[in-house]
């Protein structure tokens, strides 16, 4: 099986700047050149729309645009069906309260009632609705994309886990492991302390063998509130299960391994100040194990060949080398 990792798209063709439209369309050419076109399989880990830069479009539009980009960056690395393109929600695929103080007090309380113990998130937000229905009723917007794409794995997303599972079989050899880290996401005090709990983890996980599990998530696992990352640690560890962790949210690409348990975050689909352009290709099959190819922004940069300088084209020719 042969994936292509790609992260935080933000598409926004009302508004993106130059040097993202540029890029994006410099995408196609790119992975043609490179010969990445037979892939099985488009991993995309969440922030399909930039939320705020966008509060004033119409959201089916939205939705329907970044599922017609979803589909778009698939179909350029040979991919042409849903079924084939695999989502997690991001912090940006969920709808906040517009008042900053309305939503730190929500968020507060339900970061409050969270069983630590259970690993739920318990008791009321406000009244009348639970913690958990509060916190799954913001994210109207990713289910657009959800249906958009006829996607099966996050049906009944209202009222089913927050983590779902495809647990590998004879023939793949893997699992998916679908999580929602965004789920207690937008709250102020702990942008990156999430809660994302840890029962409906631990449920999804052990549904899987001791094959190899393929973990999509918008954020890293050291984006976790310290407490909620050990669960999950000690959660991997007694299940015995090599864990591949790919995710997003940074805009950067980045790598870490520390716990045995192999974390790769993919840039970004924009290009802006401080962000990079960036994105992995994997293989995996049964028999050689997993090889995974980091794909950079140095790289879209010297596919630009007209405007390159010498020092540059004399890179290329090491590059191509
Ligand atoms: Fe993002």
């Amino acid at each position: 099986m042969k994936f292509l990792h790609i992260s935080d798209i933000h598409f926004n063709p009302k508004d993106d700047g130059l040097a993202t439209r540029d890029l994006r369309e410099k995408f196609s050419k790119y992975v043609q050149e490179k010969n990445i076109t037979d892939i099985d399989e488009v991993f995309f880990t969440g922030d399909f729309r930039h939320a705020l830069k966008q509060i004033d479009q119409p959201e089916d539009e939205v939705a329907q645009n970044a599922v017609d980009f979803l589909r778009y960056i698939a179909s350029c690395v040979g991919v042409t069906d849903d079924q084939n393109i695999h989502i997690v929600p991001g912090n940006h695929d969920l709808s906040r309260e517009v008042n900053t103080d309305t939503n730190n007090k929500i968020l507060k309380t339900i970061y409050k009632n969270y069983d630590r113990d259970d690993g739920r998130f318990s008791g009321y937000a406000r009244k009348n609705e639970s913690s958990l229905n509060y916190l799954r009723n913001r994210f109207g917007f990713f289910e657009k994309c959800t249906m958009l794409l006829k996607n099966q794995i996050w049906e009944g997303f209202k009222k089913e886990p927050i983590h779902r599972i495809v647990p590998s079989s004879n023939s793949s050899a893997y699992s998916i492991l679908y999580l929602n880290t965004a789920i207690a996401s937008g709250y102020d005090k702990f942008k990156h302390k999430l809660l994302i709990g840890t029962d409906d983890f631990e449920k999804a996980l052990k549904q899987t063998s001791r094959d190899l599990v393929i973990v999509l998530a918008h954020n890293r696992l050291s984006h976790l509130i310290s407490d909620e990352q050990d669960i999950i640690k000690n959660i991997i560890k007694d299940n015995k299960t090599p864990v591949l962790w790919l995710c997003g949210d940074a805009h950067k690409a980045q790598y870490d391994n520390s716990y045995n348990i192999t974390c790769i975050t993919a840039g970004c689909m924009i290009q802006q100040n401080g962000t990079e352009a960036s994105f992995n290709v994997g293989q995996f099959t049964k028999y050689t194990g997993l090889v995974i190819d980091a794909q950079g922004e140095s790289i879209f940069d010297l596919l630009d060949l007209e405007k390159c300088s010498e020092e540059k084209k004399k890179l290329i020719d090491e590059y191509r080398d």
